[in-house]
């Protein structure tokens, strides 16, 4: 069996010492959200933890679905690279942006660069200088592809929307196509929910159905997302057969103001008769023992004509 995991939204950065007056409108409203909520709610403490937690597993990759950061300033991806480094290494742990990390334009080198190496596909051939060049991002690891959606651009103050765009749309099939004839377990991982309604429109994905039709008509095993902070379980049909959709909630959040408290999902695949088989488990963190422990898992067999 092989076994991976997910980490979405840990909001991990630190905005102090930072001047609401000396950012763009869209990041000074950032920065009042996290200086009025956001910092009490995503805690480094519920990070560690989860870090420790981690230890024990033996992962061919873990995932972090996005919004590492809270309003995208350089030094919070600074912090989040920190903070990937103390994960694993570029091979065994893979990023893909939200929201948040794309707040308002920023230099390249400032930003997302820094995380270049976390983010790319296991043959980059030519140095990326943008995140339309970098995704969707392909890593393989034994039966299991791994293909990766970027959904991250600035968006006008208020919104919290995403967009895939046509330059990923346009590459997305022949990737899904080529993992399905080599006979791999596909996981597409995404920050906004790619079901249509599923987010509210103030934070949806704007592309949403057009990603859902690809997915449909060219399959997949498994559909990851983040974004809204709430764990979900959704089933997609495809072409190939039924296809999981779990939203995973905020790695770091203590659940204040009616949240949901830290978790993360591990993920056991391996093959059966008739397709794979898939085990979904939660890890949710306690407050009172400041640990995670074992939370609710599931079993699903997906039918494939392997
Ligand atoms: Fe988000």
């Amino acid at each position: 069996m092989q076994h991976f995991a997910q980490i979405s939204d840990p909001h991990l950065s630190s905005l102090e010492g930072v001047r609401a007056r000396d950012l763009l409108s869209k990041r000074a409203l950032g920065y009042l959200s996290w200086r009025q909520r956001r910092r009490f709610e995503h805690r480094p403490e519920v990070l560690a933890a989860l870090g420790r937690d981690l230890e024990q597993f033996e992962l061919d990759q873990v995932l972090v679905t996005g919004d590492l950061t809270h309003v995208g300033l350089p030094q919070e991806f600074r912090q989040a690279l920190a903070w990937l480094r103390e994960l694993g290494t570029p091979a065994e742990v893979a990023v893909i942006p939200g929201n948040h990390d794309a707040s308002v334009a920023t230099p390249w080198r400032d930003s997302f660069a820094l995380w270049r190496d976390y983010m790319a596909s296991d043959t980059a051939s030519t140095l990326p200088d943008s995140l339309a060049s970098l995704y969707p991002s392909l890593r393989e690891r034994g039966d299991i592809a791994f293909i990766g959606l970027s959904t991250a651009c600035p968006k006008p103050p208020f919104m919290a929307t995403g967009t895939v765009g046509p330059e990923q749309l346009a590459r997305l099939p022949a990737l899904l196509d080529a993992a399905h004839a080599r006979g791999a377990f596909r996981v597409v991982y995404i920050h906004h929910s790619p079901l249509p309604g599923k987010d509210k429109w103030r934070k949806r994905l704007t592309d949403a159905a057009l990603v859902q039709d690809i997915i449909a008509s060219h399959g997949a095993e498994l559909v990851l997302n983040g974004h809204g902070h709430r764990g979900h379980y959704d089933e997609l049909a495809t072409v190939h057969g039924t296809a999981p959709v779990v939203a995973a909630p905020s790695a770091s959040a203590l659940g204040l103001h009616g949240g949901q408290v830290a978790s993360y999902n591990c993920y056991g695949v391996e093959r059966c008769d008739g397709g794979w088989q898939l085990a979904i488990s939660a890890r949710d963190y306690q407050p009172a023992s400041g640990e995670f422990v074992a939370g609710e898992s599931r079993g699903v067999t997906l039918l494939r004509a392997l």
